[in-house]
């Protein structure tokens, strides 16, 4: 695993945004378009901003034939609505990418399919030939996707309940707290190891926790985030608040700030 300590959030966006351009472009040079692991939420919008920016300004990779999937959908919203996350990811990157509604895919929430809903993405995934890069947030709680604490490190797409904390940091998109579903579609942390490459990203002293329990602590389901100590390439770009509790943040830089330019991420 990787990580790599910047000094703010924007440092963070630019380094995340070139990292998915990259993967963009090699797909796109093997003629083989690539398929983007999206995730929603707050940390990722600095992001999908600098894409976006990029390529209204045209100097980003062309989007033809990228494909995306989401990592997790709300259960118990009305179709079509606006905070659900098929809905939020069309308004935030892929409608601004150019990238048409039927390349972008999320877990399917209605409710007469639901019990077959996790399997019929997991094949949705395996169809594409599975997920390139996968771009992940993380909760405070340590979850990664809705993978609250204590889900199985092999879990696929099912059904999960929110924690409360998580529906209370989740409540800030919603009128009231009441209003935040308690269910959820999400990817299993099996689905989401099988990804090519994790790149995690967190900014602010609230997730400085979360994070170093996830990279320095153990491996365990009670920070599913630490799962990605068992994938050969995951990344960790952190701003400066995120990466305060870590106890061998010195050496991460040390080892980033002397990378060969030609190795990547
Ligand atoms: C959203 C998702 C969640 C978020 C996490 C952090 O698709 O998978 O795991 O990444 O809840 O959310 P923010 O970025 O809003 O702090």
């Amino acid at each position: 695993m990787e990580i790599v300590p910047l000094p703010t959030a924007a440092d963070v966006a630019r380094l995340a945004a070139d990292t998915i351009e990259g993967l963009v472009r090699r797909r796109a040079a093997d003629g083989q378009p690539a398929v983007l692991g999206l995730a929603t939420g707050s940390t990722p919008l600095p992001t999908y901003a600098e894409l976006i920016a990029r390529h209204r300004a045209g100097t980003g990779p062309s989007y033809a034939g990228v494909r995306t999937f989401n990592l997790d959908e709300y259960v118990g919203l009305p179709p079509g609505h606006e905070l659900s996350y098929l809905a939020t990811i069309r308004r935030d990157l892929t409608d601004p990418l150019g990238i048409p509604p039927e390349l972008v895919h999320g877990p399917d929430p209605d409710e007469a399919g639901l019990p077959t809903a996790g399997e019929r993405y997991e094949e949705e995934l395996r169809a594409a030939g599975g997920v390139d890069l996968q771009l992940l947030g993380i909760g405070t709680d340590g979850h990664v996707a809705f993978n609250e604490p204590g889900s199985s490190l092999a879990s696929h797409t099912r059904i999960k309940t929110l924690e409360e904390q998580t529906r209370q940091d989740n409540a800030r998109f919603f009128g009231a707290p009441d209003d935040v579903p308690h269910h959820v579609l999400t990817q299993g942390l099996g689905t989401i190891l099988r990804a090519r490459h994790l790149l995690l990203i967190a900014t602010g002293e609230s997730k400085a926790e979360a994070v170093a329990t996830a990279v320095e602590g153990p491996l365990s389901a009670s920070c599913p985030a630490s799962v990605l100590q068992l994938h050969p390439h995951a990344t960790v770009l952190l701003d400066e608040a995120a990466a305060s509790r870590l106890e061998r943040a010195v050496h991460y830089r040390f080892v980033y700030e002397g990378k060969p330019a030609w190795q990547g991420l």
